[in-house]
């Protein structure tokens, strides 16, 4: 019988997509996919940093594999992603998680086989990280969760510094992959049946810079727009100090461009922004909104905030507020301020205490959820394309699917029609939701 293995997945859509490459690398070994931990004799984390809580929950389920591991001796258990790039992480999962065989980090996911070839050679435990990750790694394919909508990194690693963040000193330096080899990957995504792209960074907007001749990220999307059999393109993650007009222009004329777009503002007072080293203001960014308003009219627009990072007053939570009225977003993720060790925030001596924290939090989502409402009213008894993604968890004669704007819809359908786009006429509107029927 093939050895089983297991993965679990932390963090943002480049951890789930690093995931995606794992599963390629030991399928070739020989490995089956379970969904059980007890049945595994590979178990791996992708583990992500960004804020405390994710952390600590990697530290817990860790923990929760002794005892597997004791049953089963031959049980290798692997941790990689963010965390790991961190040498006092490392040292903890050393000293206090005896059980961890194997650990890696964000840039040697190819080392994989290597890896686990060495640990069952010598038994002893396998550290292996590159802390200045500057090379791009382009061998390795990806078992990819979906058949028809896939993700492709365009840049790794970021170098803006916020000074909340984390990520630069996790993944490292920004560096863009060559144009002919996004280009190529995405070529062949379309010819194995692909519709849509996910193009991947921690700040798309500025891919090309590294490369050492001039390429912008709008002519990518041109070259990516003239992709055969590709129906939708999305992207993520765009700074708004680096949305080029270049760039909303390319939004706005090319036709597989979905109407979407992330833009993640983290606060709405000059302030906090200039501690945050944003590198904009709330002027800089509404006017941004105004321009992609224009251009691409029924544009939905997300966002990531953050509440309570040093410093923080009720005034400057109030003009958050106040911004978060003016765009109208779709959507937003939203975060209690974490202290991350190592970040310049971290030293700052004016931290927010948490009863002020979770209190703005929830001012924050009752005044956002409203907004959703209203966001998503506008598509009531109206007919939408959407692309079938899967059957619903709850009810097995429901589909679930996306909007090119990125909205989900519950619709009744057979799971034949999986990986398809549809038309679907919305009949009823929640503020998360959509739901209609197809026609
Ligand atoms: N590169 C992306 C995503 C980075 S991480 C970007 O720049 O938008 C995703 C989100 O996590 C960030 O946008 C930010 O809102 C949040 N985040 C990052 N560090 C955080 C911290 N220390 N505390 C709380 N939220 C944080
Ligand atoms: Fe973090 Fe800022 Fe880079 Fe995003 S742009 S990954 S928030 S440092
Ligand atoms: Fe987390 Fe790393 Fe992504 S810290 S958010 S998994 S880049």
């Amino acid at each position: 019988m093939n050895k089983r293995y297991t993965i679990v997945t932390h963090g943002c859509q480049m951890n789930e997509h690093d995931s995606e490459k794992i599963s390629w690398l030991l399928e070739n070994m020989g490995y089956e996919w379970t969904d059980y931990k007890e049945e595994s004799d590979f178990i791996i984390y992708n583990t992500c940093l960004v804020r405390e809580n994710a952390e600590l929950r990697v530290y817990g389920q860790i923990g929760a594999l002794k005892s597997l591991k004791r049953k089963n001796p031959d049980l290798i258990i692997a941790i990689c992603g963010c965390m790991m790039q961190r040498e006092e992480v490392r040292n903890v999962i050393l000293s206090k998680y005896k059980h961890v065989d194997i650990i890696f980090g964000t840039s040697n996911i190819h080392k994989l086989p290597q890896l686990i070839n060495r640990y069952e050679q010598t038994g002893k435990t396998i550290v292996d990280i590159v802390e200045d990750n500057r090379e791009i790694v382009e061998d390795i394919e990806a078992n990819r969760k979906y058949s028809f909508k896939a993700f492709v990194n365009i840049t790794y690693g970021c170098n803006n510094f916020c000074t909340y963040c984390i990520v630069p000193y996790t993944r490292g330096r920004e560096r863009s992959r060559e144009p002919e080899s996004i280009l190529e990957e995405i070529q062949e995504l379309a010819e194995r049946g692909y519709k849509e792209i996910t193009l991947l960074g921690q700040n798309v907007n500025s891919y090309g810079k590294t490369l050492g001749y001039d390429y912008s990220f709008a002519r990518l999307l041109k070259e990516v727009n003239k992709i055969d059999g590709i129906e939708r393109i999305r992207f993520m993650t765009s700074h708004p100090k680096d949305l080029s007009d270049e760039l909303i222009e390319a939004i706005a004329k090319l036709d597989k461009v979905c109407e979407q777009l992330h833009l993640p503002v983290q606060s709405g007072s000059n302030r906090i922004l200039k501690a945050m080293n944003r590198k904009y203001t709330r002027e800089d960014y509404l006017l941004l909104i105004e321009k992609i308003n224009k251009a691409v009219p029924n544009i939905a627009i997300s966002t990531d905030i953050i509440v309570g990072f040093p410093g923080e007053t009720e005034e400057d939570f109030n003009q958050t507020l106040d911004l978060v009225k003016k765009v109208k977003y779709d959507s937003a993720f939203t975060f209690l301020y974490s202290i991350r060790e190592g970040t310049v925030a971290a030293n700052m001596k004016n931290q927010v205490p948490d009863e002020i924290k979770h209190e703005r939090f929830q001012r924050l989502l009752d005044t956002l959820y409203p907004i959703f409402y209203n966001e998503n009213l506008k598509y009531m008894d109206k007919t939408v394309e959407v692309l079938v993604e899967e059957v619903s968890k709850n009810n097995e004669n429901v589909l679930t699917g996306r909007t090119r704007t990125g909205k989900l819809i519950h619709f009744e359908g057979d799971k034949d029609l999986i990986g398809e786009l549809v038309n679907v006429k919305i009949t009823t509107v929640k503020s998360f939701t959509l739901e209609g029927h197809i026609i």
